[in-house]
């Protein structure tokens, strides 16, 4: 069922893989277009269905973009704060995420949607699945800037046991095959400063959502 981690980490469900490092090197790059896409697409906060708001703030790119509100999650090839569609996906982005999906088996990663989250000291992201999404064979690829963040992942149930990754710039997790929809979610952002982004982390998470 597991398999070990190539780092040395704990074990790793079956389909999860955690690419160390692997778009550290892209950092500046990366970053300048998803500032570009932000000043398009502003970062905000979004309703949840229950009422509440989210911590995490977010803005999207490519042809659909993950979105909440009162009635529901869902994605939308809109920005429902201008009304336009949303920014295109940067190449830069698009590119890094093949070559990380192809690196963690999963050749032929077609990404039609990255959602950007910042997280600002004590945000976090609830456990969760990610289900919004209408091909479930296509893998999730996930990159992290910024402030260190533990990473939590389950199993198929929400009341599987969980590991706790930590996410440090630069890392990049890959899931897909028997672990597409496993729960996971983010533990509240301890407080820090870091080099390249001060208080905060930027994650960039590309699905294939149409
Ligand atoms: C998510 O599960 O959508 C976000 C994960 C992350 O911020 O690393
Ligand atoms: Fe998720």
């Amino acid at each position: 069922m597991a398999q070990p981690d190539l780092f040395g980490g704990p074990d790793l469900p079956k389909g999860v893989h955690v690419l160390r490092g692997f778009a550290r090197d892209a950092a500046g790059a990366v970053l300048a277009a998803a500032e570009a896409v932000t000043g398009e697409a502003p970062f905000r906060t979004m309703q949840v269905p229950g009422g509440g708001t989210m911590s995490v703030a977010m803005s999207n790119c490519g042809r659909a973009g993950w979105v909440t509100d009162a009635s529901g999650y869902r994605y939308s090839e809109s920005d429902p704060l201008s009304g336009k569609p949303w920014p295109a996906m940067p190449e830069v982005i698009a590119g890094l995420a093949r070559a990380a999906a192809e690196t963690a088996g999963f050749p032929g990663f077609a990404p039609d949607a990255c959602l950007i989250n910042r997280y600002e000291p004590g945000a976090r992201m609830g456990l969760h699945q990610d289900r919004d999404e209408q091909d479930r064979k296509q893998p999730i690829v996930s990159v992290s800037y910024g402030l260190p963040a533990t990473f939590l992942f389950g199993g198929g149930r929400r009341s599987d046991p969980r590991i706790g990754l930590v996410l440090e710039h630069g890392d990049v997790v890959v899931w897909g095959g028997p672990a597409r929809l496993y729960y996971h979610g983010i533990a509240p952002l301890k407080d820090g400063v870091h080099p390249m982004l001060g208080r905060q982390r930027i994650n960039l998470t590309l699905r294939k959502a149409l």
